[in-house]
């Protein structure tokens, strides 16, 4: 039987206006055949799928055509990882340590992000993946610059993984397992951070378009 929308009701139901949709968007910042960053991430993917009625949005540098800052290029890529963004209630950066910086890769994500940035006013966790044993200090140091420079919110908590191939395996199953619960502890004060900063927000919002 057809029963038409009453006009002026919201077509959400309640639940969903007050719990919206998670989205968190994890980026890998290395390229590299069978790098460690990535591994790491999965960790991160796996502690999220703990997490039910979250989405989770994957970037993989590598297979995106994104264009150098000031090319004057567009390209198709790099208006999926805006979109990727854009969409993210919140953001995971995970780089390897690479001469005592972040990667280049990483930087190159950021810079087609946009100015001002998609990463500003995002709630931002960095992890950090070194072979050294000092870790990725010195990557997450400068990362976070970075970001809180464009607007991100930082969240204090990073992890650094120092010695990655004592790790993982080759294959890329972790071998440390406190190092999950170093990254699953990072994914909770993620969501945490969302839950009591981000979602009431959001609340607020449909309910102030509700009324109007
Ligand atoms: C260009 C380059 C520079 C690197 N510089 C450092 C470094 O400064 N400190 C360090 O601990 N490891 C360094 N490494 C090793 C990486 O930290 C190591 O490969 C680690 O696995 C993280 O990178 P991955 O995700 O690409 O595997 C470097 C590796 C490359 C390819």
């Amino acid at each position: 039987m057809y029963s038409p929308e009453p006009i002026g009701i919201h077509p959400e139901p309640m639940a969903e206006i007050l719990e919206p949709r998670i989205r968190i968007c994890l980026i890998s910042g290395s390229i590299r055949p069978g790098n460690y960053t990535s591994m790491a991430v999965n960790v991160a993917m796996e502690a999220l799928a703990g997490h039910p009625g979250i989405g989770v949005d994957l970037v993989s540098p590598e297979n995106l055509d994104l264009p150098f800052p000031g090319s004057g290029r567009e390209t198709e890529d790099q208006s999926w990882l805006k979109d990727r963004v854009k969409s993210a209630t919140g953001v995971i950066l995970a780089t390897p340590e690479y001469h005592g910086s972040f990667s280049s890769v990483m930087k190159l994500v950021i810079e087609n992000l946009g100015f001002p940035s998609l990463l500003s006013g995002k709630p931002v966790s960095l992890l950090g993946v070194a072979a050294g044993s000092i870790g990725a200090i010195k990557s997450l140091e400068q990362l976070r610059s970075v970001c809180s420079h464009i607007g991100a919110i930082v969240l204090p908590g990073p992890v650094s993984i120092a010695n990655v191939r004592d790790t993982f395996s080759a294959e890329g199953d972790l071998v440390d397992e406190t190092v999950r619960k170093r990254i699953e502890r990072l994914v909770q004060q993620h969501l945490d951070y969302i839950e009591s900063h981000v979602c009431p927000q959001y609340a607020l919002e449909a309910m102030v378009r509700q009324t109007n």
